[in-house]
């Protein structure tokens, strides 16, 4: 039954064609949203966030399996989905040539409505946006900022059921970030069906009700933030670095809190879910085995933790 859900998607895949062979953006991802549910889709560079919202919003066709938007499959019924939904890209898609206002009217104007009605609607969006006096202003005159809330209004123009947005704050300064936030946080409120990509661990747990972790094109866990942290088990991780020579793993493994360790050259890791000495043990291991410890940090349970316990790599922005 999908009757209830926003977004279902099941099995999607896509490749591209490379010169190495077909390469897998999206390796059989599924995912499902309710109706005015906060959704995000974090993962690093590369994931596969762009891939698959174009794949949602009918821009890029599956190479298999499927997906629905308010019950319209994307494949069978592109024209009906873009009705139903707004998007905003990762890189600037407004009209240059255009003001402001003109970019919203045009696009009230393409989903058919009259001149008047899409003029009022473009005020109406751009006063709730805090833009109306940006509204004969060029788009090649706004900050950052305020070109991202200029898309998200065009989005909005047609009162889509869902609206996509990749990447929204990226490049943002941290006031712009924080404005925008309570933008969407305001539409959501509205009951807005809003799913977001980012890899921004902060906006993901500010923002959103549930999240899909995602990594080379798979869902590696989907829930909400809190039940991450609980059901991925997600621990203190300590790291250190050193220089040497080569540390006594059997002895880190060997203490009480380490509840998993990895090395690499030069690098071990604990995780842990007492922390509590984890960092100072290792410390003195490193010094009775005669090495040089060149960083050392430690890591409270957070998103950046479940990912690191996930893939037993670092979430770098
Ligand atoms: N049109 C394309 N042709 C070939 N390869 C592509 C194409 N689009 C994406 N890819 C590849 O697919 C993978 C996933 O890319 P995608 O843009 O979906 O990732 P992303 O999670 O949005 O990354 P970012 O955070 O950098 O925006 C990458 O390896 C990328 O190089
Ligand atoms: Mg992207």
């Amino acid at each position: 039954m999908t009757g209830n859900l926003a977004i279902h998607a099941d099995g999607l895949r896509k490749s591209y064609p490379g010169p190495g062979g077909e390469a897998e953006a999206v390796r059989g991802l599924g995912l499902s949203v309710a109706k005015g549910e906060f959704f995000g889709l974090l993962g690093p560079n590369g994931a596969g966030k762009s891939t698959t919202i174009g794949m949602l919003t009918t821009m890029v066709r599956p190479t298999a399996g499927r997906a629905e938007v308010c019950g319209l499959d994307v494949a069978a019924d592109a024209v009906a989905v873009k009705r139903r939904i707004g998007v905003v890209a990762q890189d600037n898609t407004l009209d240059i040539e255009l003001t402001v206002a003109e970019n919203l009217e045009f696009r009230g104007r393409y989903f058919g409505l009259g001149r008047r009605d899409a003029r009022a609607r473009a005020r109406d969006l751009l006063t709730l946006f805090g833009l109306f006096d940006r509204a004969r202003a060029r788009v090649f005159e706004l900050s950052g900022g305020q070109l991202k809330r200029v898309m998200i209004a065009r989005a909005l123009v047609h009162r889509p059921d869902v609206l996509f947005l990749d990447e929204p704050t990226a490049g943002l300064d941290p006031r712009s970030r924080l404005h925008l936030w309570d933008v969407l946080r305001g539409l959501q409120a509205k009951g807005q069906t809003i799913l977001l990509t980012t890899h921004h661990m902060e906006e993901a747990e500010t923002l959103c009700d549930r999240l899909a972790v995602i990594d080379q094109g798979r869902v590696l866990a989907c829930d909400s933030v809190r039940a991450l942290r609980e059901t991925v088990g997600a621990e203190t991780v300590v790291t250190v670095v050193y220089e040497g020579g080569a540390f006594d793993l059997a002895a880190v493994r060997a203490m009480a809190r380490a509840d998993r360790v990895e090395a690499t050259d030069g690098q071990v890791r604990v995780f842990a879910g007492d922390p509590d000495g984890v960092l100072s043990d290792l410390v003195a291991l490193a010094a009775k085995a005669g090495l040089t410890v060149v960083d050392a940090s430690q890591l409270a349970p957070s998103l950046e933790t479940v990912f690191l316990t996930l893939t037993g790599r670092e979430f770098r922005e």
